[in-house]
């Protein structure tokens, strides 16, 4: 009784102990991630904003939780974008006055932009953080932005289809060599209807080669030529996650999605001047250009021939086809790289699988297509059935 009532409340003991211990360990380690992250999250905003530093892209944060309340400043951190199409007045006002920059959606919860607004609220430091926060900090990021391989994959996918195209072209010819080979010279193998099979498969997979070798001539899938700046797509569209509509700014009605000019990269990087990667070098460039008024001169990546008539808008839309399905994943990539091969064969094969939304006004004029619907004839068009295969619609 007296061992069992020993252990007993010896155990009460320990495992209040525990039990406390636990409690502050917890509260620490709540206490320091919740810091670490404030920090880590603020780096991102770090490229934009000071906290009592002056104005850079967008507005001093110094006093921003005296001056708008806290609902509203978790909505505009977290999809500034939506407040101002919403006509939010706050929200208007401040995106005019920053001659519409707009400031990049931020994929935060509710909390992380609390600890950010405080962080933000005690100018910038964490109350209690010790330097160990300063460290952890970069690794975090490096953490939440892994480096794109999107180059590697693709220089790979290119390798291997050259390589595989090969071999089958060497092993076709020398199979073909030792038949014609054997028919006229050694003469091992009897029955010779087995060499005019080889024959014939050796040279109806060597003109297949010639043939897809000789339509992609001029084709250029995979190009990813150097451009005069380093301006990666990583950086702008995928960390700072910068819509595309916002430089390819006629993307939605226009034929071409066009490329920006010098003037919409000033709109940041007149503050802007120094990039993690090059340092001041490549931006410097972008500055020069501006400055004396030379545009820069980027090398088209993309490229029909001349008689291809290919429309922006149209697809983009009418036909509602995301960026990505033609181009890749291109916030990825810190140079662009043409995924897709753009031959004829890769144009018509989405047109003859692809829905379209035949509510859109722009179909009003195919009336005979509507009845047929409604008669039950069609169940569900598809480009073809407004013309995608026609070959004056692609070609002038
Ligand atoms: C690419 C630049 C950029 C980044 C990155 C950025 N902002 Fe902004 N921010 C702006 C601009 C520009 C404005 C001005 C409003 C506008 O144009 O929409 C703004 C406005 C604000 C405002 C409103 C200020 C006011 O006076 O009403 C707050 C708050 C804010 N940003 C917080 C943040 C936080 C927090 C982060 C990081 C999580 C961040 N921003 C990241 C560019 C940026
Ligand atoms: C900050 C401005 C900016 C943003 C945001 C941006 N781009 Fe670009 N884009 C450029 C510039 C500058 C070039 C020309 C240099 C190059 O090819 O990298 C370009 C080139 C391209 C090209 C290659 C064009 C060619 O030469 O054939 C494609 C495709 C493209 N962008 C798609 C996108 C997509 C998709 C997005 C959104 C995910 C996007 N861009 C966001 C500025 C931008
Ligand atoms: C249906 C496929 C398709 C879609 C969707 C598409 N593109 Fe393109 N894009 C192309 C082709 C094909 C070219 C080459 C055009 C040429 O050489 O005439 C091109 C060229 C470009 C260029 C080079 C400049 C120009 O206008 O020719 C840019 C930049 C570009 N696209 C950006 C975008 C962006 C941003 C989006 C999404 C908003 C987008 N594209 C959607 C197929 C597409
Ligand atoms: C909406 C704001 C915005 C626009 C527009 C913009 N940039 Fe940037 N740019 C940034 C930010 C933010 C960074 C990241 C700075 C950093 O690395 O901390 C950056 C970085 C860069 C870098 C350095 C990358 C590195 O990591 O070293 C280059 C070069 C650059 N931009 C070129 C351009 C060019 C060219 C254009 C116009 C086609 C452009 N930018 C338009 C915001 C912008
Ligand atoms: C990923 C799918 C996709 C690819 C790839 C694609 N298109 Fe389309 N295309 C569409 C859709 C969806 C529409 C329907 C929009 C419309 O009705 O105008 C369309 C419509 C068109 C039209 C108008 C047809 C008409 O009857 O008015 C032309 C022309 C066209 N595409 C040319 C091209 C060319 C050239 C290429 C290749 C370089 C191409 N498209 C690649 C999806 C695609
Ligand atoms: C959806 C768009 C589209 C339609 C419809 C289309 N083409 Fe094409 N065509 C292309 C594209 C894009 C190319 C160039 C790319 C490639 O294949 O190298 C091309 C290339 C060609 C070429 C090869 C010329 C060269 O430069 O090598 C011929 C020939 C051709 N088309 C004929 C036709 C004929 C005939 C039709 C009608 C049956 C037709 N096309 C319908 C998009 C189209």
């Amino acid at each position: 009784m007296v061992i069992k009532g020993f252990v007993f409340k010896n155990s009460l003991k320990t495992r209040g102990l525990i039990v406390f211990s636990l409690f502050i360990l917890s509260f620490l380690f709540s206490f320091s991630t919740q810091a670490q992250s404030a920090e880590a999250n603020f780096a991102q905003c770090k490229a934009c904003h000071t906290i009592g530093g002056g104005k850079l892209v967008g507005p001093d944060l110094k006093g921003i939780t005296e001056k708008m309340d806290e609902a509203w400043l978790i909505k505009f951190i977290q999809n500034s974008q939506a407040l101002v199409k919403a006509g939010d007045p706050e929200a208007v006002k401040i995106f005019e006055e920053y001659h519409k920059i707009p400031m990049p959606a931020h994929n935060l919860t509710d909390e992380q932009v609390k600890d950010i607004l405080l962080y933000i609220k005690n100018g910038g430091k964490v109350a209690g953080a010790s330097e160990m926060v300063e460290e952890t900090a970069p690794d975090l990021l490096k953490k939440q932005t892994p480096q794109p391989q999107m180059e590697k994959i693709y220089a790979e996918a290119k390798l291997k289809d050259e390589r595989n195209m090969f071999v089958t072209f060497v092993v076709v010819v020398i199979l073909l060599i030792l038949s014609l080979v054997d028919i006229f010279f050694t003469k091992i193998v009897k029955r010779r209807w087995i060499h005019v099979i080889v024959i014939l498969i050796a040279l109806t997979v060597v003109s297949e080669i010639i043939f897809v070798e000789s339509a992609a001539l001029g084709r250029q899938q995979y190009y990813q030529p150097e451009q005069p700046v380093w301006f990666s797509h990583h950086v702008h569209a995928g960390q700072n996650r910068i819509d595309c509509m916002y430089c390819h700014f006629t993307a939605d009605k226009s034929m071409y999605a066009g490329i920006p000019p010098v003037q919409v990269c000033m709109n940041c990087h007149s503050q802007v001047k120094k990039g993690k990667r090059t340092g001041e070098k490549e931006i410097k460039k972008v500055r020069d250009a501006y400055a004396n008024g030379t545009p820069i001169k980027w090398i088209k990546v993309h490229n029909l021939p001349d008689h291809v008539y290919f429309n922006h808008a149209q697809h983009v839309t009418v036909g509602k086809v995301k960026c990505d399905r033609c181009h890749g994943p291109v916030e990825k990539m810190d140079e662009i790289i043409q995924v897709k091969s753009l031959g004829m064969g890769w144009c018509v094969d989405c047109h003859r699988t692809r829905k379209i939304d035949m509510n859109n006004k722009f179909y009003d004029q195919y009336t005979r297509l509507h009845e047929k619907i409604k008669n039950g004839k069609i169940s569900s068009p598809t480009v073809v059935n407004v013309g995608g295969e026609e070959c004056a619609k692609c070609h002038y």
